[in-house]
């Protein structure tokens, strides 16, 4: 697959079908994960494959607006491994980035995914650091729901000129 096309057209699914992701796929989508740039090239991330239908409604209780979850036959859990990287914006932008190749990943297999975020809010980050029994070091960052796409979601333009600046401002 072209980089652009899958850059251009994933969207956020939110709908899945029941069908199952095989172990196969979601190790290729954690290789993905593990290979987004790291500052320092720490590597400092963490991940909790979600696949048990229970500990999935437990986490909807905790984030109610996530309405997919109802559906996501399997999850992934970012964290950030604070013992390995000390400075947290350096976690929460190397988790991003991860995050994000998971998402590339899973549109290349034809899965589609929604990024839920966790880190936000303090809320959701104390009880689901508490729900998968995370260790002090280990912060939860964002949730990747999965599941093959039951609807198709399309989006704007979004290349705007007046949003690009030359050297400087
Ligand atoms: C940091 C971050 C947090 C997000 N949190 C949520 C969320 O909690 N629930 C949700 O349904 N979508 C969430 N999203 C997905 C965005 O709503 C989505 O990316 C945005 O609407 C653009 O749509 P697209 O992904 O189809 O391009 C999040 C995305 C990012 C980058």
């Amino acid at each position: 697959m072209e980089i652009q096309e899958a850059l251009l057209n994933r969207r956020s699914i939110r709908k899945y079908k029941a069908q199952q992701i095989s172990g196969e796929n979601i190790n290729k989508m954690l290789k993905a994960a593990m290979y987004a740039p790291s500052a320092m090239n720490t590597q400092a991330w963490q991940f909790v494959v979600v696949d048990n239908k229970q500990t999935m409604m437990d986490i909807f209780k905790i984030i109610p607006h996530a309405e997919m979850l109802k559906q996501t036959v399997k999850a992934i859990l970012v964290c950030g491994d604070v013992s390995v990287e000390k400075n947290e914006t350096w976690i929460l932008e190397n988790c991003s980035a991860a995050t994000q190749n998971i998402q590339l990943s899973a549109y290349g297999l034809g899965i589609g995914s929604c990024w839920i975020s966790v880190y936000g809010s303090e809320d959701t980050f104390k009880k689901i650091k508490s729900l998968f029994n995370l260790p002090e070091n280990i912060i939860p960052f964002s949730l990747v729901s999965l599941g093959y796409p039951d609807e198709e979601v399309k989006t704007e333009e979004r290349f705007k000129e007046e949003k690009i600046h030359f050297n400087k401002w």
